[in-house]
């Protein structure tokens, strides 16, 4: 298995592999997204290859204050190896030598798998409420 940064060529097979993990929401507009992070730290986009094929990922970020993670996700067949504990360590790597002094991780509902898995990785629930204002509609309702 490898950890390596996302390329171009990896476009459809991510969105196919964010397909099978749940990860596309209707109000993002996915491959916006990918552009969007090509055009922003691209090199805190991670994916886990195996034997070829995109089984993982995860989209860092590092706004200079702290850094976050979306788009964790791990291909059905491919769970519990490790691959994900992999893929937030890497990245954890990456912010680190930035300077980043703290990763925030957001769980979107009760994800108990996810807090889970998190909480083994050292990540801690905070007494924060997320408050989100939409600053661009990807998508006309
Ligand atoms: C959550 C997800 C990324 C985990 O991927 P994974 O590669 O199976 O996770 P790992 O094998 O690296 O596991 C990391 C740790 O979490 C634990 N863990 C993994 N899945 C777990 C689960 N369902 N319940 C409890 N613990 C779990 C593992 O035991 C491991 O701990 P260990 O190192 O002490 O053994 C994967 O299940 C997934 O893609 N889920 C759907 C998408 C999703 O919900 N993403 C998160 C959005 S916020």
């Amino acid at each position: 298995m490898e950890i390596r940064v996302f390329r171009h060529d990896d476009f459809e097979e991510i969105i196919t592999l964010w397909e099978r993990c749940d990860l596309l929401r209707s109000w993002n507009d996915t491959e916006m997204d990918i552009e969007r992070k090509l055009n922003h730290d691209p090199d805190l986009f991670l994916v886990a290859e195996v034997a070829g094929e995109v089984v993982g990922s995860v989209m860092g970020g590092y706004d200079g204050h702290r850094g976050s993670a979306y788009y964790l996700g791990v291909h059905p067949d491919y769970r519990g190896r490790g691959i994900a504990n992999a893929l937030i360590s890497r990245l954890e790597k990456k912010l680190i030598a930035r300077g980043c002094p703290k990763i925030n991780l957001i769980v979107c509902g009760e994800n108990n798998a996810v807090i889970n898995m998190s909480e083994k990785l050292g990540y801690e629930i905070q007494d924060s409420v997320l408050l989100g204002k939409r600053l661009i509609e990807d998508h006309e309702y």
